[in-house]
């Protein structure tokens, strides 16, 4: 059940909330805001801090009872020492924190406090608060009543109720909506998120929004002559679909901004099959087009005056007696010739064809993602996206973007030198260059098919989704590269 969210000005003293969360930076004294609340407590949260029982550092909590106070128990959350250039990390993380708590705990609704709080702040707990309730709960048989837990489903924000703040959490709101789209999706089972699923929540999303959607199926696709993405198709009877939303709210004549996102909605590797061992991960190998689609809600939600198109090729790698073999080589839709010879590098087949299909829409920047290598998975493990593109300047633009996001990237080399590694005996070039390099040489193939606009390429493979549960989330998707995207878009909006 999705989160709903309102503010409320008062003493951190008079809410009363079952759970008051407190998110305090290290090493600060007892705020003012709290001094009711502390009296109230006859003093705990003052000799806690004394005493040095709760220092405010990141992740740090401590649990107290509300006693006399009107919430019923109170909760310190340290946030660490924010970074100078990027503070609403840690408030985020923070309310992350204190949601899936107050979720754990079966609070049902909640209330956050933070000293010193701004606009961008309020935004900042709203999505927090609303990453740390969400769970994927649909294919669960419930607990019987008396074992329920509430579930967490109201979050009062302690602030001013100004204008601003309000604005500042609709946009919260917006971009947790965007989040929630894309680890849904990201988070349901491959025979239930299929092609067809994805194609159709970007036509819901397009209703909802009034966006241009157009869906290419295979019919289509092969009259475009995109014989990179169908050869990746042609193992599976699910039709194939190649996805564009057209958000156009900028100026008539302004070029757009391209996200595209790699849509596998299961990776078998296809005839160069993959182990069994945790082979139900790669349902996750849709997390681009989900980004793209969770980017495509907040971005028409938040009203943002800029044109955006979104875009995703989506289908499913499966071997079969009519999957592409390694060997084989097909016609992209640029027209360049590729050798397959690792039928599992589907990844970059796919986003050939949708990276030269974006060059219709005369691209003023193009930003792709995709769970393309285990590679940067080694590279970077599954803290850092990784980054490569061929503009250096619009590298560092996305790279703040993904800083502010609360979703860090790492640039990688994309030089001329790797490329020797992708050149085949047969054809213009082949999809995979062995295993050293293996990020940069997936990149490499891409960089071939984006040669017309400033690009950028998103290894999300590390980043999209967690095996073990983290701090603030569980396990399971990040919703990375959503809030990438967003803040990409934002800063280039009017
Ligand atoms: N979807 C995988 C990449 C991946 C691996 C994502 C692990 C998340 C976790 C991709 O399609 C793939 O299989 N890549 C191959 C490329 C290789 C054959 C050159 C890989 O990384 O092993
Ligand atoms: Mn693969
Ligand atoms: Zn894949």
């Amino acid at each position: 059940m999705a989160l709903t969210f309102a503010l409320r000005n008062g003493d951190a003293a008079e809410i009363d909330a079952p759970l008051l969360g407190v998110l305090l930076q290290s090493g600060t004294e007892l705020p003012g805001q709290l001094r009711t609340l502390d009296e109230r407590l006859g003093g705990a949260l003052s000799r806690a801090l004394q005493r040095g029982d709760f220092r405010g550092a990141k992740d740090e909590t401590l649990h107290f009872d509300g006693g006399e106070s009107d919430a019923e128990r109170v909760l310190l959350i340290g946030l660490g020492t924010p970074a100078a250039d990027a503070p609403a990390a840690s408030l985020r993380r923070g309310a992350a924190l204190l949601a899936r708590q107050g979720h754990r705990m079966g609070a049902g609704s909640l209330a956050a406090v933070a000293p010193g709080i701004d606009e961008d702040s309020i935004e900042s707990i709203a999505v927090g608060l609303a990453m740390g309730a969400w769970e994927y709960i649909d294919l669960k048989t419930p607990p019987p009543e008396a074992e329920r837990k509430k579930p967490l489903t109201r979050a009062i924000i302690v602030a001013n109720d100004s204008k601003a703040a309000k604005d500042a959490l609709s946009r919260g709101e917006a971009i947790a909506a965007g989040y929630e789209v894309s680890r849904r999706l990201a988070q349901m089972p491959g025979n239930l998120c299929t092609p067809d699923h994805l194609a159709k929540t970007a036509t819901d999303i397009g209703r909802r929004h009034k966006l241009k959607v157009t869906v290419l199926g295979r019919r289509e696709m092969e009259r475009q002559k995109m014989g990179s993405f169908l050869c990746v198709a042609q193992g599976t009877d699910q039709d194939p679909k190649l996805v564009t939303m057209e958000y156009r709210k900028g100026k008539r004549s302004a070029a757009p901004i391209v996200l595209v996102g790699k849509g596998l909605c299961f990776d078998t590797g296809g005839i160069s099959i993959k182990p069994a061992d945790r082979m139900e991960l790669m349902k996750f190998d849709m997390c681009g087009a989900a980004g793209v689609l969770g980017a495509m809600e907040a971005i028409a939600r938040l009203k943002l005056k800029v044109n955006v198109v979104g875009m995703f090729g989506a289908t499913t790698n499966m071997p079969s007696g009519t999957a592409v073999k390694p060997g084989d080589v097909v016609i992209s839709h640029l027209g360049k010739s590729i050798e397959i010879i690792n039928t599992d590098a589907e990844g970059r087949l796919v986003l050939a064809d949708v990276l030269s299909y974006a060059r219709r829409f005369k691209p003023a920047a193009v930003i792709d993602a995709a769970t393309l290598t285990g590679a940067c998975v080694i590279a970077l493990g599954h803290v850092a996206t990784g980054v490569l593109g061929s503009d250096q300047g619009l590298i560092d633009e996305v790279l703040t973007a993904a800083k502010r996001a609360a979703e860090p990237g790492w640039q990688l080399p994309l030089w001329d030198d790797y490329k020797d590694l992708i050149k085949s005996d047969v054809a213009d070039i082949k999809n995979t260059g062995g295993r050293a390099g293996g990020t940069i040489t997936a990149a490499m193939f891409l960089k071939e098919f984006a040669e017309e606009y400033p690009w950028v390429h998103l290894d999300i493979a590390g980043t999209a989704y967690s095996e073990t549960d983290l701090v603030a989330i569980p396990r399971g998707p990040t919703g990375v590269p959503t809030g990438t995207f967003v803040e990409f878009v934002r800063g280039r909006a009017g």
